[in-house]
């Protein structure tokens, strides 16, 4: 089968704007994705009546209502910890794109009560919630027709979007406790979103095909995946799964209305010094692909929803020329990190995942990584990879289970058990995608940074956990026993989502965890051998995984994986038998996903408790703003030059104000405006990949702050006057938040 190894050669000069540049200039000319096993090896695409035939069998399928919808979700994007590397020291200073949920709905034509809603939101994990408070509003609003088991609240697992939002203690211990206003955001625009998707409901026809992405990935954790058996690890090409998956979304003529793609990778482009809000590389996708479709339309604005959810994402890596020492002085530095420890002299600090571009910047990375999903969306999308109609019914089945102590049996008969949740050494030690995460734990040492919300909680871990928590989490040794920890409120989730959709032969497994590739493997693989050997589905039933999803509840190794304890088996916090625990649960669920279902719901273990009435803040709000002496809000500090050149960037510094006052949800921090015959008209907002917004504390005791606006001018811009706007809301002493606009001088672009 023919592999295009090939992405875009690295450029020379090293920052966003030459990134920008590159990638303009050479999204045209690339090929960068091959097509499946599947299509090569039967010769599709070299038939031209393939495609004929393809249409005349997408006229003819079963037609669906299908909505979809696109919400703004941003929190406060300065003086908040990010989410995702969990690292104290990143605290956001502004915004690069904007995040968004976005919803697709699917309703059965002849009985619209069997509908499911997908959303995909640019955040790290689903979130317990998170996902409450949304369910709640939908099932307020239409009781009918949204409930808990068919709202599914799916991440794209990116790590440099704003923290806070989740009820579980732990990953609250970097942000300092929970940020209301991050969940609030998130929860106003995915509902937005899905309201979006529901009055967008219309007849139309799904259809599901695939692409491979061979260089959209990396195994991050090699050694454990050997330590699967080889006879199983002969079935796969790869270490890591390739193939992207696509729903696609077609109205009653045929025209496309957007898709929802699956692909394994973790959203770690953007590395953890990065400190400006975005959604790495599937946020930047799901741009790049939309404005590919609607150019005038400004980002959020688009009606052409591309989704871009991810998968068993569990041991992939964005940083895909591997892992080396930034180690200066040292013999081992720019060297490979140790194979089976990913270290560099012994310590996990200096070993660092470099992505495609790592010449230029974390930035480039991130594009191309999003571009190669892109373009094998594209090739399932305008049919150079062919698709298969969908066709049945639409279900969803929706249980609780609290995996503490959860038995079950295993197929050859021996009874095992899950654990109450606890962490591994390696987890403290990190990923090479965002070396020692966790540092915090090493408590009190005056060198680590301060964090008084862990001076506040760390006396209700038990370090040493029982015999019975020892024995049932071997091989691993329990740094964290996190589900002996309920105080100040539960530290980890015990119970979790479980959850399947089926519309026709298609089958969404939406996990709460991020699972290894081959733990995702011999999940789609279980599942599907049950749901074909039910009668559910037949031979054609095609599965995918979505998750992290609804709750977070860590990682998800094989057995074999989690006895070598790398970080993702130190990571998964029910023990060995997490995966098939997995595996049994949604196994003895999928006849609830029958054409004879009746929608009734299976029994369930008490949903988890509502936590956030009790959750600590320790973030403090916006005291005031002031511009300095005879300054006022939004006056130029730094000009823009009179005059320049596409690949040039533009830098334009104001007096600012805090924008945590008005997030601008649906709005924007900035402008870049066009003199279009004598008006000015908005060419670019502040979720353009070629823009960036950038928040700075001038004086906390006068409540100072300037604001630094770039724009790095696309090859291709129109000539023509240009200037930028700033638009800002200042809190006075008493509290009044009042709006304010700042304007450069004009500029020409030549
Ligand atoms: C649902 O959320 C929307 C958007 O935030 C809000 O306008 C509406 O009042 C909410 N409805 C209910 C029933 O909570
Ligand atoms: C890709 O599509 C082909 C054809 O439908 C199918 O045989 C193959 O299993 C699909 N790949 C995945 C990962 O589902
Ligand atoms: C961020 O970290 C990466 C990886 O360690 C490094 O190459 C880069 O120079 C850092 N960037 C900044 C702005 O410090
Ligand atoms: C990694 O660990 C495996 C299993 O313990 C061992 O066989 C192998 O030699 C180690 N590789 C390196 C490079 O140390
Ligand atoms: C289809 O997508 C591929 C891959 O992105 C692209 O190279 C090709 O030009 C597209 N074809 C059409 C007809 O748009
Ligand atoms: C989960 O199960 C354990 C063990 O049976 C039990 O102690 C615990 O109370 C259960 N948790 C909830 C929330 O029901
Ligand atoms: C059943 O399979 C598990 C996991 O591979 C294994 O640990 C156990 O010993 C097996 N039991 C029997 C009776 O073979
Ligand atoms: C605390 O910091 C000191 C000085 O940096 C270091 O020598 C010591 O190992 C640290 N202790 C812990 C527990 O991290
Ligand atoms: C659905 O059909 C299956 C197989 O025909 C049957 O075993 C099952 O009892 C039916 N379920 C319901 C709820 O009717
Ligand atoms: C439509 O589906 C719902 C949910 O499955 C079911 O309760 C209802 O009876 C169905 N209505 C008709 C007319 O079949
Ligand atoms: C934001 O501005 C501050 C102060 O000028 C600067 O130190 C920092 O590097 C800037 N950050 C970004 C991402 O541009
Ligand atoms: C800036 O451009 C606008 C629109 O072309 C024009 O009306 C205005 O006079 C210009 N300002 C200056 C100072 O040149």
């Amino acid at each position: 089968m023919p592999l295009l190894q090939s992405y875009i050669a690295p450029p020379l000069a090293r920052d966003i704007a030459l990134a920008m540049r590159s990638f303009i200039q050479d999204f045209t000319n690339r090929a960068v994705f091959c097509l499946g096993a599947f299509l090569a090896s039967t010769s599709l695409l070299s038939d031209g009546s393939q495609t004929t035939m393809g249409i005349a069998a997408v006229n003819a399928q079963t037609q669906y209502l299908l909505g979809l919808g696109i919400g703004d979700i941003t929190g406060p994007v300065v003086e908040t910890n990010m989410m995702g590397y969990a690292s104290l020291a990143q605290t956001d200073t502004g915004l690069y794109m904007r995040q968004r949920s976005r919803a697709w709905i699917v309703a059965d034509s002849s009985n619209s009560s069997n509908r499911v809603v997908m959303i995909n939101a640019d955040i790290a994990m689903g979130d317990t919630g998170i996902r409450r408070s949304i369910v709640a509003n939908l099932s307020a609003t239409y009781p009918d027709l949204y409930n808990n088991a068919n709202i599914a609240l799916i991440s794209t697992h990116q790590h440099s979007g704003v923290g806070g939002y989740l009820e579980n203690l732990l990953p609250q211990i970097t942000s300092l406790g929970y940020v209301k206003e991050t969940a609030d955001a998130i929860v106003a625009g995915t509902v937005k979103a899905v309201l979006m998707a529901h009055d967008s409901l219309a007849p139309g026809t799904l259809s599901v095909g695939n692409a491979t992405v061979v260089d959209g990935n990396r195994n991050r954790s090699p050694s454990a995946y050997l330590a699967n058996p080889a006879d199983e690890r002969a079935l796969y090409e790869y270490d890591q799964d390739k193939d992207l998956s696509l729903l696609k979304f077609d109205d009653a003529d045929g025209n496309a209305r957007g898709f929802l793609s699956f692909f394994a990778v973790h959203g770690t482009s953007l590395y953890e010094n990065n400190t400006l809000v975005s959604g790495d590389n599937k946020g930047m996708a799901a741009y790049l692909y939309e404005a590919m479709e609607q150019p005038d339309v400004m980002p959020g604005n688009n009606t052409f929803v591309a989704g871009f959810t991810q998968s068993n994402v569990g041991d992939t890596s964005p940083n895909t020329l591997g892992a080396y020492c930034e180690s200066p002085g040292e013999s081992y530095d720019g060297m490979l990190c140790e194979f089976n420890t990913s270290t560099c002299g012994g310590a996990t600090e200096d070993c660092h995942g470099r992505g495609p571009a790592f010449e230029i910047s974390d930035f480039a990375s991130n594009m191309i990584i999003a571009q190669l999903q892109v373009d094998g969306a594209q090739a399932i999308m305008n049919g150079t990879a062919s698709t298969a109609p969908i066709e049945g019914n639409v279900r969803a089945v929706h249980t609780y289970l609290n995996m503490t102590w959860h038995t079950f049996t295993l197929p050859n008969g021996t009874t095992v058990q899950t654990c109450p949740p606890a962490m591994g050494y390696s987890f403290a030690g990190g990923t090479t995608d965002g070396p020692g995460a966790f540092d915090f734990t090493q408590g009190d040492n005056s060198s680590q940074p301060q964090n008084p919300f862990w001076e506040i909680v760390k006396g209700a871990i038990t370090p040493f956990p029982d015999a019975e928590q020892v024995a049932c989490q071997d091989p691993k040794p329990v740094i964290l026993n996190t589900g002996y920890a309920h105080t100040p409120y539960n530290w980890s989730p015990g119970t979790v989502d479980i959850q399947m959709f089926r519309i026709g032969q298609f089958v969404m497994l939406i996990m709460p965890g991020e699972l290894t590739t081959m733990s995702g493997r011999r999940m789609r693989n279980a599942i599907r051998t049950q749901l074909i050997a039910n009668g559910i589905v037949g031979d054609d039933a095609y599965v995918v995984i979505a998750g992290p999803a609804n709750t977070y509840a860590h990682y998800v190794a094989t057995q074999e994986e989690y006895g070598v304890q790398r970080y993702e088996g130190a990571s998964t916090i029910f023990g060995q038998w997490t995966l098939d625990a997995y595996i049994d649960k949604y196994g003895s669920l999928v006849s609830y996903l029958a054409d004879n279902a009746t929608g009734a719901q299976p029994p369930s273990d008490e949903a988890p408790p509502d936590l956030t009435g009790e959750a600590i803040s320790l973030r403090t709000g916006v005291v005031f703003d002031s511009a300095p002496l005879f300054k006022s809000f939004g006056d130029v500090v730094a000009d823009v030059q009179s005059s320049y050149t596409s690949g040039e960037t533009v830098f334009a510094q104001f007096i600012g104000a805090n924008p945590r006052n008005n997030f601008r949800l649906e709005q924007t921090f900035l402008s870049v405006d066009q003199d279009v015959d004598g008006a000015w008209t908005m060419v670019r907002s502040d979720s353009h990949p070629s823009t960036t917004y950038n928040w700075t504390r001038v004086d906390t005791i006068t409540g100072t702050s300037n604001v630094d606006i770039t724009w790095t001018i696309e090859d291709g811009t129109p000539a023509g006057t240009y200037r930028i706007q700033y638009f800002g809301d200042a809190k006075a002493i008493g509290g009044t938040i009042t709006p304010f606009v700042g304007t450069s001088s004009n500029f020409t672009v030549s």
